[in-house]
């Protein structure tokens, strides 16, 4: 085992470390030119495209805060109605599927009960269903129509990382695959996510590198029982993820907040010293965030801000700064989840976890 750890102490920080490749595995494959995507696992046509009334986006857990970051991409994108939702909830409420309708299935292992089930649900009403996955020949991607592998590698840590990242980058290709053929994005910013979408390996290599500061933070997060996330729109959904990842393996409990939702309850639960963690990488919602920043300030809240490089203004409203590489407000989620899977790996190591095998969790849920 120690051997397939290369070196690593646990495998979870190793499959971090893994991220710029695993995205160029993932991202490069799917570009023709350098400028340009081509799916061939993909079958889907103008004709397809031009019929679709709506698309859900459904998976579990990880998978499900991908689907989140990718329902905003493409519905930006390609103007099409996108819904994003639990698995285990769209089975059971009453979902408007028709042939109308694309289901987009995001799995890690391929195997999650309730996603497939969702699968065979969309699939026996006529919807053509295009599965996100990492595992070749797994039962989602035997079932669906078409399917487009993560080329993450094996992830074997539960607490997911690498097939978040390239999840996003996969849902990403998909909604500027669907965009450009409907003619609904224009060719400077296709090309322009694309070229951010390069970049951004070396991005996360630069955050990678610059980690002690973040394991310096994990001392002081780790003696602690309560921390929540706060973030709007992208930052929101990442925030989400960042908070699953530091209860999941740390078992500090732990909420993410839409920042402008604080004020409907959650505030009354900040006290001197709680800490805060807050996501001020969207240039437009800059300003509201840093409102709701004060809000938890004048409460005494202890907040850690992960901004945008350059952004020093954010420096007089918080007690901590992560900074990440300046990237397009799209795509950030790449690169600013990476300092919140570290920070939530340093606390759990800190607090003595069983990190790559959390207690009562799997990696797989083959079980309803
Ligand atoms: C479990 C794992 C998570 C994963 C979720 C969905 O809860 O511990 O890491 O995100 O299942 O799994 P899937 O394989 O469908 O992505």
């Amino acid at each position: 085992e120690a051997a397939e750890k290369g070196g690593y102490e646990h495998f979870m920080l190793k499959e971090i470390y893994e991220q710029p490749k695993a995205i160029k595995d993932t991202l490069l494959p799917r570009l023709r030119k350098s400028d340009e995507i081509k799916l061939d696992s993909i079958k889907i046509t103008v004709g397809n495209i031009e019929n679709l009334k709506r698309i859900y986006i459904i998976a579990c857990g990880t998978a499900y805060h991908a689907g989140l970051l990718g329902k905003d991409m493409i519905e930006k994108h390609t103007k099409i109605p996108v819904i994003a939702e639990i698995a285990s909830e769209f089975r059971y409420s009453e979902p408007l599927i028709d042939k109308e309708t694309l289901m987009i299935v995001v799995s890690q292992s391929g195997e999650t009960a309730d996603t497939l089930a969702a699968l065979r649900l969309a699939k026996e009403k006529g919807a053509r269903v295009i599965a996100v996955t990492n595992v070749v020949g797994s039962t989602i991607s035997r079932e669906a129509d078409d399917v487009f592998y993560t080329w993450a590698g094996p992830e074997i840590a539960v607490a997911s990382t690498k097939a978040y990242t390239t999840q996003i980058v996969s849902l990403a290709l998909i909604a500027l695959d669907i965009a450009i053929k409907k003619g609904s994005i224009s060719n400077e910013k296709y090309k322009l996510i694309l070229e951010e979408l390069k970049s951004i390996p070396s991005k996360i290599e630069k955050v990678l590198e610059d980690s002690e500061e973040i394991e310096k933070l994990a001392d002081i997060l780790c003696k602690k029982e309560n921390i929540f996330f706060i973030g709007r729109g992208i930052d929101y959904h990442v925030s989400r993820e960042g908070s699953l990842k530091l209860k999941e393996i740390s078992y500090i409990h732990s909420e993410a907040m839409a920042a402008g939702e604080l004020k409907h309850g959650t505030l009354a639960l900040i006290q001197k010293d709680t800490p805060i963690i807050a996501l001020v990488t969207q240039d437009k919602l800059y300003d509201k965030t840093v409102s709701n920043i004060k809000e938890v300030k004048a409460r005494g809240a202890y907040v850690i801000a992960v901004a945008k490089e350059g952004n020093t203004d954010i420096e007089k409203s918080v007690d901590n700064v992560i900074y990440i590489p300046e990237i397009i407000d799209e795509i950030s989620s790449l690169v600013s989840i990476i300092p919140l899977q570290l920070l939530s790996y340093y606390v759990a190591y800190k607090r003595g976890c069983d990190i790559d095998k959390p207690k009562n969790l799997a990696k797989s849920v083959t079980v309803e």
